[in-house]
């Protein structure tokens, strides 16, 4: 890749990730809106159809050695041009890469993961899935130099997502998560989950969550397309719950396990 790539030298692009079970992309037209969506955010034209990226992402896939697990990292940055702020009249850069993922073992999804609240310290378009990382390189180190694994960002008295997921509490008996908006990416895997709420016997509902509502949570879950759905069971140096992965997370595992399996 060329020095000058506007991504190497100015963060200037956008990137998915999107998961692969057993050969089979799932939820790939989710993934593409979002790209378009981030695209559009930063006006840079698509270079490619649907179409053909479906045709891209397939030929990847056949030249890599299958896994039970993986996932496809793609981004589009706006081109190789000298360096200046305006946009360049070049054709943009993109870039994809096929990931084996190793899933958590059955006794570290039982652990769940540590974590701390940290002021969220990125810009006004987080919807934007930008390349640009270094506020959440940020917190991410903040947070395991506080011997945590994970930082859930506040803006505003109001807890918003992790460093790399989103963010849900469950409440008698609704499961609550923020809703969309310019302060959070809008994850697939969110989507999912929230889709999913009901065939447990959870009310989904977005509403905004005060940080005193997520230190009162029954059950905090973080979600990602790589690490899908995550337990946190010590927060700020509290336990969450009785500091185990709690019942409504085992019933949702269970059965985003069961679905991931059976829809792309
Ligand atoms: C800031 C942020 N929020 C949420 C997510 C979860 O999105 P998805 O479920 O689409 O992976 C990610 C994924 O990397 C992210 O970086």
């Amino acid at each position: 890749m060329p020095v000058l790539d506007r991504g190497f030298i100015f963060g200037d692009g956008v990137y998915e990730v999107i998961p692969v079970y057993r050969g089979a992309f799932f939820r790939l037209d989710e993934h593409l809106a979002r790209l378009q969506n981030s695209l559009d955010g930063i006006r840079l034209p698509n270079p490619y159809t649907a179409t053909q990226w479906h045709t891209l992402f397939a030929e990847l896939l056949k030249r890599n050695a299958p896994a039970a697990q993986q996932t496809v990292y793609v981004q589009v940055t706006r081109g190789v041009a000298p360096r200046d702020l305006a946009f360049p009249a070049v054709p943009p850069t993109v870039f994809a890469m096929v990931q084996d993922v190793a899933s958590p073992t059955a006794a570290a999804r039982a652990r769940g993961i540590t974590a701390i609240t940290v002021a969220d310290i990125r810009w006004q378009r987080c919807h934007i899935k930008a390349i640009t990382l270094l506020p959440n390189v940020l917190m991410r180190q903040q947070a395991l130099d506080a011997g945590v694994q994970e930082a859930i960002l506040v803006r505003d008295g109001e807890a918003l997502e992790g460093v790399a997921s989103n963010l849900f509490i469950v409440r008698d008996g609704r499961l609550i998560t923020p809703p969309k908006g310019q302060h959070l990416l809008p994850g697939i895997t969110r989507d999912v989950v929230l889709g999913l709420a009901q065939d447990i016997g959870l009310t989904p509902n977005e509403h905004a969550i005060p940080l005193k509502e997520l230190q009162g949570a029954e059950e905090i879950w973080l979600t990602s397309s790589n690490k899908e759905i995550q337990a946190v069971t010590w927060l700020d140096g509290k336990q969450v719950g009785n500091g185990t992965p709690g019942p409504w997370w085992a019933r949702m595992t269970a059965r985003y396990d069961a679905f991931k399996m059976t829809l792309g």
